[in-house]
């Protein structure tokens, strides 16, 4: 006869009295208890990294996912109430920025945007160049599709930036040939903060007759943005950057713009995006956008004020404290600075510790501790990027909240810097 194997339960509670049982539940009921009460008390300062879906949003959305689910490709009743919810969304975005419905494409997220809007026009326009201009402080989905086409025969100019981490327009200007195809520069830098002058490099590109991109996922919804006013000819926004769902992004691309797909498939997205659509995280960004547009006045006064509470807080109580980016061109929800002797990831496990949740310049990538390309194109040395710290305000940030990590950050800093290898005796 086989034996029956004890489950894993049965191991575990084998040798313990009901008594015992009784013990460890209780246990763990105080501790869920606990744990529940710090994540009320958890500060999340790294909107710029992922923001919640408003409660709004999740509402308006209700029972969409079960309800409408058809394809929209699809000719029956199912198929066209999701078409219908895709083409208001549609009208939605481009209400946002100014461009005409049929000039919004979704994808499924920012770096699919990006890709698309780089190597899209690449391959469509390479019988008449293939020079292509970028920033030094894009974010990667941007500049390793520029590395990546770089690979495949294409020039790439990698701008320079001051100090700030700003563009001269002037440069753009002068770096511009008569192979030049395409000129990507973001809109506001993702650690830094720093709003790049988009009109007057939107306007040179125009006059030379060159595309101008710009990955707009960390202002849209944050900055008003016209792409006729701005002479934008690609565009890249995100979802889950303006309280909307994950899993949908939007690329404008104006009209009469030569570009490939770089999926192959059905023809959706006007044959740009084949695949599927998304339909309820669309309808959700669309419904996210909505609330953006309508409190982007009342809620841009509001985050720059926090803001600067913040930085002028932490200029003024710790020694030794720098602000990455520009004073004042700046997203109003980005604090980022770079402490002397201090390592960011330590800074911020200890934040953690603390209930304060922020990120650091500084990616892990295959076990080897990299300091962020952004901070060493402002003139960082790797050393003091690796002690840098981005805090993101957002929806939920709150006065008091900044008093708490004004009230925490210098502490932790101080213990911090009493052990650290970079200090001098
Ligand atoms: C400026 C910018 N572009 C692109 C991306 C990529 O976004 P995702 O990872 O959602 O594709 C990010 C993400 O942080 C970003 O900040």
């Amino acid at each position: 006869m086989a034996k029956i194997k004890k489950s894993a339960f049965a191991k575990a509670t084998a040798r313990r009295s009901p008594l015992s049982l009784y013990g460890a539940a209780a246990r763990r009921r105080k501790n869920n208890i606990k744990a529940r009460k710090e994540k009320m008390s958890r500060i999340y300062m790294d909107y710029g990294a992922a923001t919640p879906v408003d409660s709004r949003v999740l509402k308006k959305l209700g029972r969409f996912p079960s309800e409408v689910f058809g394809n929209t490709m699809s000719l029956h009743s199912f198929g066209q109430e999701a078409k219908a919810a895709l083409e208001e969304s549609r009208d939605i975005l481009a209400d946002l920025m100014g461009a005409k419905p049929q000039e919004i494409i979704f994808t499924g997220s920012a770096t699919e945007s990006n890709n698309l809007a780089l190597k899209g026009i690449a391959f469509a326009n390479k019988e008449k160049g293939n020079h292509i201009i970028i920033s030094p402080i894009e974010h990667p989905c941007v500049g390793e599709s520029a590395k990546w086409l770089e690979s495949q025969g294409f020039e790439i100019t990698k701008l320079k930036v001051d100090q700030y981490g700003l563009i001269d327009p002037k440069e753009v200007e002068r770096l511009i040939k008569k192979e030049t195809i395409l000129v990507s520069v973001m809109h506001a830098n993702n650690e830094i903060g720093t709003i790049e002058p988009i009109e007057e490099i939107g306007k040179i590109c125009r006059e030379k007759g060159v595309y101008f991109h710009t990955d707009a996922a960390q202002s849209l919804g944050k900055i008003p943005i016209d792409v006729e006013k701005m002479n934008i000819d690609l565009l890249t926004g995100s979802s889950q950057k303006m309280y909307g769902p994950k899993g949908a992004a939007c690329l404008f691309i104006r009209e009469g713009t030569k570009i490939n797909p770089i999926l192959h498939g059905g023809g959706q997205e006007f044959g740009l995006r084949p695949s599927t659509v998304n339909i309820s995280a669309i309808y959700g960004f669309a419904q996210a956008s909505l609330l953006c547009k309508k409190e982007i006045v009342k809620e841009s006064k509001r985050l720059t004020q926090l803001r600067d509470k913040l930085i002028k807080g932490v200029m003024a109580k710790i020694e030794g404290s720098y602000l990455n980016g520009h004073p004042i061109k700046r997203l109003s929800n980005n604090a980022n600075f770079w402490f002397e002797f201090i390592e960011g990831e330590s800074l911020l496990i200890q934040l953690d510790m603390a209930g304060i949740a922020g990120s650091t310049g500084s990616a892990c990538s295959s076990a080897k501790l990299q300091p962020s390309h952004v901070l060493l194109a402002i003139g960082l040395r790797p050393q003091e990027a690796h002690g840098s710290l981005r805090l993101t305000l957002g929806r939920w940030t709150t006065s008091k909240e900044i008093d708490r990590v004004l009230k925490v950050l210098p502490g932790i800093i101080s213990q911090l810097r009493e052990i650290s290898p970079f200090k001098k005796n």
